[in-house]
């Protein structure tokens, strides 16, 4: 799992504040598998609708879409991925352990963890053969080679098969894009790095369909506005940068392709690809299905393929990236505190309310301001403990705004505003503390 001491502070701050859990943790866990806890589900949730503002709610010329996970089989014949949707695979007979062949020189020998595979006396790795990472199962009652399903690798073909129902209910014209978020799964050999790569995940893809001699020139503005967006969720740009996919890097699919990578603990590593994918997928479809899928231009009474730039992001990695460069720890009055330094959209717990006394109306006063700003945003309430120890514990989690309510409030109706990062107090008043928060959440 985790292999650094930043990583093992990180796994252990979110399960023990309900952000991530092993999946079937009470059967031992199921490899690669994870769960999101109460903190855990509200910041992937606020990660998604970030990505889902900026993608379809602020934009004219994208439509959202919810596919489903089964689809046709035939579907993964088209799209390439029964055929080609292999990693290398090595088997050692001496530790029945398994690598990705393309990955050895990265893994560890479980034997001997200060070599790599196949460099330990002991090892013997078997010749390469190639693993179709989708999942398969079966559709009715009978499990025979027909009724095989796939789980959907990527949710992107969901979206193609779509395109042509998509256009002409929402009444687009190219160029136009269909967004959708999703599960997705794939039976990885060596997954690993906590939610960094795991067997089921959530996908955030985009597909924009153009006309094929403008796809440079929409690949490009893509790029553009996909890394803007991890700046705007608040990632430390000197942490990201672009990798341009070398011919033989390419997946089948794509004639260009720049991933956005994060300097991890573990190293460099792709948070998102942005790809330029051709008409490979619609012409596949449009042979394998035999429908037809051409876009028909009325001003130039033409027809003819689009071309997609795709945008590509999984919401589980997008979540590490934030927790990991969000999380610092800092020497106040000779005490660690521990801080997750994150974007208040992303902050799973907008605001804290503290009553300091327990007098003179003031857990009504709390009660009543605590009542009114849930139902604008995530607020938690805790009267238990020092008030020191209450902030550290909202610091820990992120909560941007903590409202102390003491002795002051009953004399003046203020509240004490804290603040994460600078721990700076201000007063403000009680019938303007909504406001206040609010105007300080949006993304
Ligand atoms: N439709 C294109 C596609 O799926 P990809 O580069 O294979 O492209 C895109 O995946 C994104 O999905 C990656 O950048 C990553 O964020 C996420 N992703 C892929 N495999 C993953 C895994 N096993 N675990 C978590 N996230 C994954």
């Amino acid at each position: 799992m985790a292999q650094n001491p930043t990583m093992d502070k990180l796994v252990s701050l979110c399960k023990r504040r309900g952000f991530v859990f092993q999946s079937s943790e009470i059967y031992g866990g199921l490899g690669s598998v994870w769960d999101y806890g109460p903190l855990g589900a509200e910041l992937k949730k606020n990660v998604k609708d970030r990505w889902w503002n900026a993608m379809v709610r602020v934009r004219d010329d994208i439509e959202g879409l919810d596919a489903a996970i089964l689809m046709h089989p035939r579907v993964w014949e088209a799209s390439g991925h029964v055929a080609g949707f292999t990693d290398p695979l090595v088997d050692c007979k001496t530790c029945k352990a398994r690598f990705r062949a393309d990955q050895v020189g990265e893994a560890a020998c479980p034997q001997k963890p200060s070599k790599h595979p196949g460099e330990h006396s002991a090892c013997q790795l078997t010749e390469p053969r190639l693993f179709n990472l989708m999942f398969k199962t079966f559709m009715g009652p009978v499990e025979e080679q027909a009724a095989v399903v796939f789980l959907r690798p990527e949710t992107a073909q969901g979206i193609y098969v779509n395109y042509l129902n998509v256009l002409q209910s929402s009444r687009q014209k190219i160029p136009f894009g269909i967004a959708q978020i999703g599960k997705a799964f794939r039976n990885e050999i060596t997954p690993g790095n906590f939610i960094f790569r795991t067997r089921e995940f959530e996908q955030m893809e985009m597909q924009f369909f153009v006309k094929p001699e403008t796809a440079g020139e929409w690949f490009e503005r893509w790029r553009g506005l996909r890394m803007a967006w991890h700046h705007d969720i608040g990632l430390n740009a000197g942490k990201l940068r672009w990798h341009e996919h070398s011919g033989k890097e390419l997946a089948h699919y794509a004639r260009a392709a720049f991933d956005i990578e994060y300097e991890f603990p573990f190293g460099w590593n792709e948070i998102e690809g942005i790809h330029n994918r051709g008409d490979f997928d619609l012409s596949r479809h449009q042979e394998t299905s035999g429908k037809k899928l051409e876009y028909f231009d009325q001003a130039a009474n033409s027809r003819y393929l689009p071309y997609i730039v795709e945008t590509s992001a999984g919401a589980d990695r997008v979540a590490l990236t934030i927790l990991v460069d969000a999380f610092r720890e800092e020497q106040v009055e000779r005490e660690t505190r521990t801080v997750l330094g994150l974007h208040p959209s992303i902050a799973p717990i907008k605001a804290a309310v503290l009553p300091l006394v327990n007098k003179d109306g003031m857990p009504e006063t709390a009660t009543a301001l605590y009542n009114d700003l849930r139902k604008r945003f995530v607020t938690f309430y805790d009267d238990g403990g020092a008030i020191g120890r209450r902030y550290r514990r909202m610091d820990e989690v992120g909560t941007p705004f903590c409202l102390t309510i003491d002795g002051q409030t009953a004399a003046d109706r203020s509240v004490t505003v804290r603040h994460r990062d600078s721990m700076q107090q201000d007063r403000v008043s009680l019938d303007a503390v909504l406001e206040y928060v609010s105007g300080r959440l949006a993304g």
